[in-house]
Protein backbone atom coordinates (compact mmCIF):
# COMPACT_ATOMS: atom_id res chain seq x y z
CA UNK A 1 0.00 0.00 0.00
CA UNK A 2 2.88 2.45 0.76
CA UNK A 3 4.63 1.74 -2.20
CA UNK A 4 1.37 2.21 -4.46
CA UNK A 5 0.85 5.77 -2.52
CA UNK A 6 4.62 6.94 -3.63
CA UNK A 7 4.11 6.04 -6.82
CA UNK A 8 1.60 8.21 -6.79
CA UNK A 9 3.26 10.85 -5.15
CA UNK A 10 6.24 10.26 -7.18
CA UNK A 11 3.66 10.80 -10.33
CA UNK A 12 2.21 13.72 -8.59
CA UNK A 13 5.72 15.36 -8.51
CA UNK A 14 6.36 14.76 -12.20
CA UNK A 15 2.93 16.13 -13.25
CA UNK A 16 3.16 19.36 -12.23
CA UNK A 17 0.20 21.57 -12.58
CA UNK A 18 -0.72 19.86 -15.94
CA UNK A 19 -2.25 16.99 -13.34
CA UNK A 20 -3.84 19.43 -11.34
CA UNK A 21 -5.63 21.35 -13.67
CA UNK A 22 -6.81 17.66 -15.12
CA UNK A 23 -8.54 17.70 -12.09
CA UNK A 24 -10.02 20.77 -12.18
CA UNK A 25 -11.69 20.13 -15.39
CA UNK A 26 -14.08 17.68 -13.63
CA UNK A 27 -17.31 17.58 -12.01
CA UNK A 28 -17.14 16.19 -8.13
CA UNK A 29 -18.89 12.93 -9.43
CA UNK A 30 -16.26 12.58 -12.16
CA UNK A 31 -13.45 12.42 -9.90
CA UNK A 32 -15.48 10.34 -7.46
CA UNK A 33 -15.64 8.02 -10.16
CA UNK A 34 -12.13 8.32 -10.78
CA UNK A 35 -11.48 7.17 -7.57
CA UNK A 36 -14.02 4.67 -7.24
CA UNK A 37 -12.90 2.43 -10.12
CA UNK A 38 -9.41 1.82 -12.09
CA UNK A 39 -9.07 5.15 -13.67
CA UNK A 40 -7.25 6.75 -11.39
CA UNK A 41 -4.35 4.61 -11.19
CA UNK A 42 -4.81 3.93 -15.20
CA UNK A 43 -4.56 7.42 -15.78
CA UNK A 44 -0.98 8.41 -13.65
CA UNK A 45 0.18 5.46 -15.66
CA UNK A 46 -0.46 6.55 -18.73
CA UNK A 47 1.42 9.78 -17.35
CA UNK A 48 4.34 8.33 -16.54
CA UNK A 49 4.67 6.12 -19.70
CA UNK A 50 5.81 7.70 -22.89
CA UNK A 51 2.66 8.69 -24.65
CA UNK A 52 2.63 12.52 -25.79
CA UNK A 53 0.65 14.97 -23.91
CA UNK A 54 -1.46 15.84 -26.95
CA UNK A 55 -2.95 12.69 -26.28
CA UNK A 56 -3.66 13.45 -22.83
CA UNK A 57 -5.00 16.79 -23.94
CA UNK A 58 -7.67 15.09 -25.97
CA UNK A 59 -8.54 12.00 -23.56
CA UNK A 60 -9.30 14.83 -21.60
CA UNK A 61 -11.34 16.71 -23.94
CA UNK A 62 -13.19 12.93 -24.27
CA UNK A 63 -13.59 12.78 -21.06
CA UNK A 64 -15.73 16.21 -20.78
CA UNK A 65 -17.76 15.17 -23.25
CA UNK A 66 -18.92 11.98 -21.62
CA UNK A 67 -19.07 13.70 -18.13
CA UNK A 68 -21.72 16.83 -19.92
CA UNK A 69 -23.83 13.71 -21.95
CA UNK A 70 -23.76 12.13 -18.49
CA UNK A 71 -25.45 15.27 -17.29
CA UNK A 72 -27.71 15.58 -19.99
CA UNK A 73 -29.20 12.39 -19.16
CA UNK A 74 -30.04 12.54 -15.44
CA UNK A 75 -31.94 15.32 -13.95
CA UNK A 76 -29.80 15.38 -10.90
CA UNK A 77 -26.59 13.44 -11.43
CA UNK A 78 -26.96 11.00 -8.40
CA UNK A 79 -24.23 8.87 -6.80
CA UNK A 80 -26.35 5.98 -6.09
CA UNK A 81 -27.30 5.27 -10.06
CA UNK A 82 -31.27 6.84 -9.80
CA UNK A 83 -32.02 7.51 -13.23
CA UNK A 84 -35.12 7.66 -14.92
CA UNK A 85 -35.32 5.21 -18.37
CA UNK A 86 -36.49 6.73 -21.42
CA UNK A 87 -39.71 5.79 -21.93
CA UNK A 88 -41.67 6.45 -25.57
CA UNK A 89 -45.49 7.04 -26.34
CA UNK A 90 -47.06 4.46 -28.47
CA UNK A 91 -46.29 6.46 -31.54
CA UNK A 92 -42.28 6.77 -30.51
CA UNK A 93 -42.51 10.25 -29.09
CA UNK A 94 -40.72 10.76 -25.56
CA UNK A 95 -43.00 10.06 -22.40
CA UNK A 96 -42.91 13.43 -20.66
CA UNK A 97 -44.52 12.53 -17.49
CA UNK A 98 -42.94 11.75 -14.39
CA UNK A 99 -46.21 11.73 -12.39
CA UNK A 100 -47.56 8.87 -13.64
CA UNK A 101 -46.15 6.26 -16.96
CA UNK A 102 -47.92 4.56 -19.58
CA UNK A 103 -48.98 1.79 -17.72
CA UNK A 104 -51.15 4.24 -15.13
CA UNK A 105 -53.00 5.65 -18.18
CA UNK A 106 -56.60 4.17 -19.31
CA UNK A 107 -59.23 4.44 -21.50
CA UNK A 108 -62.28 5.57 -18.99
CA UNK A 109 -65.41 3.43 -19.16
CA UNK A 110 -67.94 5.94 -19.99
CA UNK A 111 -70.61 3.49 -20.23
CA UNK A 112 -71.18 3.11 -16.83
CA UNK A 113 -74.51 4.39 -15.38
CA UNK A 114 -74.23 7.82 -13.59
CA UNK A 115 -77.97 8.38 -13.01
CA UNK A 116 -77.56 5.47 -10.40
CA UNK A 117 -78.12 6.40 -6.81
CA UNK A 118 -78.37 4.28 -3.15
CA UNK A 119 -81.11 4.84 -1.37
CA UNK A 120 -80.54 5.79 2.76
CA UNK A 121 -81.81 3.13 5.04
CA UNK A 122 -79.93 2.74 7.83
CA UNK A 123 -79.46 5.64 10.99
CA UNK A 124 -75.50 5.95 9.37
CA UNK A 125 -76.82 6.09 5.49
CA UNK A 126 -79.04 8.97 6.30
CA UNK A 127 -76.42 10.64 8.17
CA UNK A 128 -73.88 10.39 5.50
CA UNK A 129 -76.37 11.37 3.01
CA UNK A 130 -77.82 14.40 4.68
CA UNK A 131 -74.43 15.77 5.47
CA UNK A 132 -73.04 15.86 2.13
CA UNK A 133 -76.21 17.10 0.81
CA UNK A 134 -75.96 20.22 3.74
CA UNK A 135 -71.70 20.47 2.16
CA UNK A 136 -73.70 20.65 -1.37
CA UNK A 137 -75.70 23.18 -0.07
CA UNK A 138 -72.45 25.47 0.98
CA UNK A 139 -70.34 24.41 -1.85
CA UNK A 140 -72.94 25.91 -4.46
CA UNK A 141 -73.55 29.15 -2.55
CA UNK A 142 -69.63 29.82 -2.26
CA UNK A 143 -69.00 28.64 -6.08
CA UNK A 144 -72.47 29.25 -7.89
CA UNK A 145 -71.49 28.69 -11.35
CA UNK A 146 -67.92 28.80 -11.31
CA UNK A 147 -67.93 24.90 -12.46
CA UNK A 148 -63.88 24.44 -13.23
CA UNK A 149 -63.46 26.55 -9.96
CA UNK A 150 -65.95 24.29 -8.22
CA UNK A 151 -64.18 20.74 -9.78
CA UNK A 152 -60.78 22.05 -8.98
CA UNK A 153 -62.23 22.35 -4.85
CA UNK A 154 -63.96 19.22 -5.41
CA UNK A 155 -61.10 17.34 -6.24
CA UNK A 156 -58.73 18.49 -2.85
CA UNK A 157 -61.30 16.94 -0.73
CA UNK A 158 -62.35 14.04 -3.03
CA UNK A 159 -58.48 12.81 -3.40
CA UNK A 160 -58.36 12.82 0.76
CA UNK A 161 -60.63 9.31 1.94
CA UNK A 162 -59.10 6.94 -1.01
CA UNK A 163 -55.60 7.98 0.95
CA UNK A 164 -57.10 7.58 4.63
CA UNK A 165 -58.81 4.82 3.81
CA UNK A 166 -56.01 3.21 2.25
CA UNK A 167 -53.61 3.83 5.10
CA UNK A 168 -55.89 3.19 7.86
CA UNK A 169 -56.08 -0.64 6.46
CA UNK A 170 -51.85 -0.72 5.84
CA UNK A 171 -51.47 -0.01 9.35
CA UNK A 172 -54.33 -2.52 9.94
CA UNK A 173 -52.87 -5.26 7.88
CA UNK A 174 -49.66 -4.79 9.73
CA UNK A 175 -50.71 -4.89 13.37
CA UNK A 176 -53.09 -7.97 12.48
CA UNK A 177 -50.59 -9.84 9.90
CA UNK A 178 -53.33 -10.18 7.92
CA UNK A 179 -53.68 -9.78 3.96
CA UNK A 180 -56.50 -7.64 2.69
CA UNK A 181 -57.41 -8.50 -0.30
CA UNK A 182 -56.07 -5.71 -1.87
CA UNK A 183 -58.27 -3.22 -0.34
CA UNK A 184 -55.84 -1.00 0.17
CA UNK A 185 -54.14 -1.14 -3.57
CA UNK A 186 -57.83 -0.15 -4.45
CA UNK A 187 -58.39 2.34 -2.25
CA UNK A 188 -54.89 4.36 -2.98
CA UNK A 189 -55.58 3.93 -6.21
CA UNK A 190 -58.75 5.87 -6.02
CA UNK A 191 -56.80 8.55 -3.91
CA UNK A 192 -54.03 8.81 -7.12
CA UNK A 193 -57.35 8.64 -9.73
CA UNK A 194 -59.00 11.81 -7.49
CA UNK A 195 -55.61 14.01 -7.43
CA UNK A 196 -54.84 13.14 -11.07
CA UNK A 197 -58.37 15.26 -11.78
CA UNK A 198 -56.60 17.66 -9.66
CA UNK A 199 -53.96 18.09 -11.55
CA UNK A 200 -55.73 18.09 -14.82
CA UNK A 201 -58.65 21.00 -13.37
CA UNK A 202 -55.40 23.31 -12.28
CA UNK A 203 -54.43 23.13 -15.91
CA UNK A 204 -57.68 24.96 -16.71
CA UNK A 205 -58.33 26.78 -13.55
CA UNK A 206 -55.88 28.99 -11.62
CA UNK A 207 -56.79 28.83 -7.76
CA UNK A 208 -56.64 32.36 -5.99
CA UNK A 209 -54.73 33.23 -3.13
CA UNK A 210 -57.85 32.59 -0.81
CA UNK A 211 -58.84 29.92 -2.50
CA UNK A 212 -55.88 28.03 -2.18
CA UNK A 213 -56.28 29.17 2.03
CA UNK A 214 -59.32 27.45 1.79
CA UNK A 215 -58.31 24.45 0.21
CA UNK A 216 -55.73 24.68 3.18
CA UNK A 217 -58.21 24.72 6.06
CA UNK A 218 -60.65 22.67 4.64
CA UNK A 219 -57.56 19.80 3.83
CA UNK A 220 -56.67 20.05 7.50
CA UNK A 221 -60.83 19.58 8.99
CA UNK A 222 -61.24 17.04 6.59
CA UNK A 223 -58.24 14.93 6.82
CA UNK A 224 -58.14 14.98 10.64
CA UNK A 225 -62.33 14.36 10.38
CA UNK A 226 -62.43 11.89 8.00
CA UNK A 227 -59.49 9.77 9.73
CA UNK A 228 -61.52 9.70 13.12
CA UNK A 229 -64.86 9.08 11.13
CA UNK A 230 -63.13 6.05 9.59
CA UNK A 231 -61.88 5.02 12.65
CA UNK A 232 -64.71 5.05 14.08
CA UNK A 233 -67.39 3.31 11.45
CA UNK A 234 -65.74 2.32 7.90
CA UNK A 235 -69.69 1.42 7.15
CA UNK A 236 -70.49 4.99 7.34
CA UNK A 237 -67.60 6.52 6.10
CA UNK A 238 -67.77 5.00 2.94
CA UNK A 239 -71.14 5.32 2.35
CA UNK A 240 -70.66 9.24 2.89
CA UNK A 241 -67.67 8.76 0.18
CA UNK A 242 -69.90 6.91 -2.10
CA UNK A 243 -72.74 10.02 -1.60
CA UNK A 244 -69.87 12.39 -2.33
CA UNK A 245 -69.24 10.87 -5.21
CA UNK A 246 -72.82 11.33 -6.05
CA UNK A 247 -72.57 14.62 -5.73
CA UNK A 248 -69.31 15.05 -7.96
CA UNK A 249 -71.10 12.98 -10.97
CA UNK A 250 -74.09 15.72 -10.77
CA UNK A 251 -71.47 18.35 -10.51
CA UNK A 252 -69.74 16.98 -13.12
CA UNK A 253 -73.21 16.57 -15.20
CA UNK A 254 -74.00 20.29 -14.85
CA UNK A 255 -70.40 21.24 -15.77
CA UNK A 256 -71.01 19.43 -19.31
CA UNK A 257 -74.72 20.55 -19.25
CA UNK A 258 -72.66 24.28 -19.46
CA UNK A 259 -70.08 23.47 -21.88
CA UNK A 260 -73.00 22.41 -24.63
CA UNK A 261 -74.57 25.22 -23.80
CA UNK A 262 -72.11 27.51 -24.33
CA UNK A 263 -71.52 28.93 -20.70
CA UNK A 264 -68.88 27.38 -20.69
CA UNK A 265 -65.76 27.69 -23.06
CA UNK A 266 -65.18 24.18 -24.85
CA UNK A 267 -61.48 24.57 -24.81
CA UNK A 268 -58.60 22.32 -25.82
CA UNK A 269 -58.16 18.99 -23.15
CA UNK A 270 -54.77 19.67 -21.04
CA UNK A 271 -51.89 17.54 -22.38
CA UNK A 272 -51.83 15.97 -19.32
CA UNK A 273 -55.27 14.78 -19.56
CA UNK A 274 -55.07 13.58 -23.09
CA UNK A 275 -51.77 10.97 -22.02
CA UNK A 276 -53.55 9.97 -19.09
CA UNK A 277 -56.84 8.73 -20.35
CA UNK A 278 -55.68 8.23 -23.36
CA UNK A 279 -57.84 10.89 -25.49
CA UNK A 280 -57.21 11.75 -29.16
CA UNK A 281 -55.13 14.64 -29.41
CA UNK A 282 -57.61 16.88 -30.29
CA UNK A 283 -59.10 16.39 -27.57
CA UNK A 284 -61.39 19.00 -25.98
CA UNK A 285 -62.39 20.37 -22.13
CA UNK A 286 -65.82 18.49 -23.19
CA UNK A 287 -64.09 14.67 -23.28
CA UNK A 288 -61.98 15.71 -20.24
CA UNK A 289 -64.96 16.29 -17.88
CA UNK A 290 -66.93 13.11 -19.25
CA UNK A 291 -64.29 11.00 -18.38
CA UNK A 292 -63.97 12.27 -15.11
CA UNK A 293 -67.75 12.39 -14.54
CA UNK A 294 -67.31 8.39 -15.28
CA UNK A 295 -64.51 8.38 -13.05
CA UNK A 296 -66.26 9.25 -10.28
CA UNK A 297 -69.50 7.07 -11.12
CA UNK A 298 -67.01 4.31 -10.33
CA UNK A 299 -65.59 5.64 -7.05
CA UNK A 300 -69.50 6.06 -6.39
CA UNK A 301 -69.82 2.38 -7.00
CA UNK A 302 -66.56 1.35 -5.36
CA UNK A 303 -67.31 2.75 -1.96
CA UNK A 304 -70.86 1.77 -1.75
CA UNK A 305 -69.94 -1.51 -2.39
CA UNK A 306 -67.76 -1.21 0.28
CA UNK A 307 -70.25 0.19 2.85
CA UNK A 308 -72.44 -3.09 1.42
CA UNK A 309 -70.09 -5.24 2.66
CA UNK A 310 -69.54 -3.55 6.18
CA UNK A 311 -73.56 -3.84 6.16
CA UNK A 312 -73.36 -7.45 5.77
CA UNK A 313 -71.10 -7.65 8.79
CA UNK A 314 -67.86 -8.85 6.92
CA UNK A 315 -64.85 -7.42 6.66
CA UNK A 316 -63.55 -5.71 3.00
CA UNK A 317 -61.11 -8.41 2.56
CA UNK A 318 -63.63 -10.81 2.50
CA UNK A 319 -64.97 -9.57 -0.67
CA UNK A 320 -62.44 -9.01 -3.74
CA UNK A 321 -61.19 -5.52 -4.01
CA UNK A 322 -61.72 -3.64 -7.43
CA UNK A 323 -58.14 -3.08 -8.32
CA UNK A 324 -58.14 -1.13 -11.38
CA UNK A 325 -61.65 -0.08 -11.75
CA UNK A 326 -62.21 3.15 -13.36
FE1 LIG B 1 -62.54 13.43 -8.89
FE1 LIG C 1 -64.30 10.58 -7.17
Amino acid sequence: MKNIILVRSAARALLGSGGRNYHHHFSTAAVVKQHGGGAFGNFYWRRMSSLPDIKDEEDSKDKKKEVINNNNNTVISSYWGITRPKIQRDDGSEWPWNCFMPWDSYRADVSIDVTKHHEPKTIGDKFAFKTVKFLRVLSDLYFKERYGCHAMMLETIAAVPGMVGGMLLHLKSLRKFQHTGGWIKALLEEAENERMHLMTMVELVKPSWHERLLVITAQGVFFNGFFVFYLISPKTAHRFVGYLEEEAVISYTEHLNAIESGKVENVPAPAIAIDYWRLPKDATLKDVVTVIRADEAHHRDVNHFASDIHHQGKELKEAPAPIGYH
